[in-house]
């Protein structure tokens, strides 16, 4: 199902686009099939900016041309994936630790296109994921309480090499767990960009413009209305 979604997306690649690219096994796919159509010559000028250093390496070896966002200044399009896609087309992402740069990349995006197979959508976000928050090093521990006291059941994310987990930014992640689901995840997106240390959170709200949903029944498209 990921591979179908990501070689929907690749179709919709045009010639001397400027890409965002997101993180995860089902942007693996898209970055594939973009590169198989690039090699055969299907598409020339295309240019990729990659959301995290796996990415990075798994585009350069596939032959696409990459760029940063300094660089490029904006984007056509991002093809990313998600952990949680709910009816508003609003999401939950980064269990691959790559919220901030994707969040970055969509901002400077014309249109996001969320690639997912069906197991991701969700009546509300929260239900399933933890929502991931990116934090500083530095106090990290102070946030802990903080965090419950906004319904969260927070855990530091483990690197598992008996140490946290870091970020390509080199900070910590911590993976908050929302029993039933976020209630109101614009008022908690507020709280936690007012918070002193918190970096970014995986709630991207209201930047999705299209999500490819693959399932049993094959691939559909819905584009926020
Ligand atoms: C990466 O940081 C995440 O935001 C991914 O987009 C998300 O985890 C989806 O990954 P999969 O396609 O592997 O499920």
């Amino acid at each position: 199902m990921k591979s179908m979604a990501g070689r929907d997306a690749a179709r919709s690649v045009a010639s001397g686009m400027r890409l965002g690219l997101g993180t995860g096994s089902t942007v693996a796919c898209f970055l594939e099939h973009l590169g198989a159509r690039i090699a055969h010559g299907e598409l020339s000028g295309v240019v990729g900016v990659p959301t995290s250093v796996r990415t990075e390496k798994h585009a350069r070896g596939l032959g696409i041309a990459l760029s940063t966002l300094e660089d490029v200044g904006s984007l056509d399009l991002t093809v990313d994936g998600a952990d949680e896609v709910d009816p508003g087309l609003d999401l939950v992402k980064g269990l691959g630790g790559a919220l901030l740069r994707e969040k970055m990349v969509a901002q400077a995006s014309d249109r996001m296109m969320v690639i997912v197979d069906e197991s991701k959508l969700v009546g509300r976000l929260g239900e399933i994921a933890p929502l991931p928050v990116e934090v500083v090093p530095f106090g990290h521990g102070c946030h802990m309480g903080w965090l419950r006291g906004l319904g969260a059941e927070p855990g530091v994310r483990d690197g598992g090499n008996g140490h946290p987990y870091r970020t390509d930014n080199g900070n910590l992640v911590v993976d908050c767990r929302f029993p039933g689901g976020i209630e109101d995840p614009a008022g908690l997106e507020r709280r936690l960009a007012g918070r002193a240390g918190v970096v970014e959170s995986g709630l991207f709200l209201g930047m999705a413009t299209e999500v490819v949903v693959a399932g049993a029944e094959g691939v559909r498209r819905v584009a926020r209305s």
